[in-house]
């Protein structure tokens, strides 16, 4: 199974950026452990602060990806036009979040994602991941 990892704005900086937020751990790190604990998955990732940006690999998914797990970040609260390229898709798309972010500031309470996508895993640190995997690949 082909799934595809988009993250957005900032998450280049995990292990560094408030780590009593995020943790300690990049996401590189992270990938790697990932793909170890599912050989029979073969994950695509790609990361960017620029919003243009991931609308193209959102949309570039639907060709090269069974699944999207989706980490939008800050353009999670904000973004029409990723809300947009999610809703056109017709793959299953998993919204992950590493910090629980109904425990943090209202503007982090709204998502223009959640309702186009399949489920929502947020506030088990990097491993909302894992569980985002864990559901798509059965
Ligand atoms: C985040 C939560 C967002 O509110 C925040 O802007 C991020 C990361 C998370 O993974 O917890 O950058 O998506």
């Amino acid at each position: 199974m082909r799934i595809a990892i988009i993250n957005g704005p900032n998450l280049n900086l995990l292990g560094k950026r408030e780590p009593e937020v995020y943790g300690h751990t990049s996401f590189e790190d992270y990938l790697i452990k990932l793909k170890k604990d599912f050989p029979q998955v073969s994950f695509s990732y790609f990361q960017s602060n620029i919003e243009g940006e991931l609308i193209d690999a959102i949309q570039k998914t639907a060709t090269t990806a069974e699944a999207l797990i989706l980490n939008a970040a800050a353009y999670t609260h904000t973004s029409v036009g990723i809300a947009d390229a999610v809703k056109v898709l017709d793959i299953p798309v998993v919204e992950v979040h590493i910090s629980n972010v109904w425990k943090r500031e209202s503007y982090r309470h709204t998502s223009y994602l959640s309702p186009h996508v399949v489920g929502v895993i947020a506030g088990f640190g990097l491993e909302s991941y894992r569980l985002a995997v864990a559901f798509l690949k059965k």
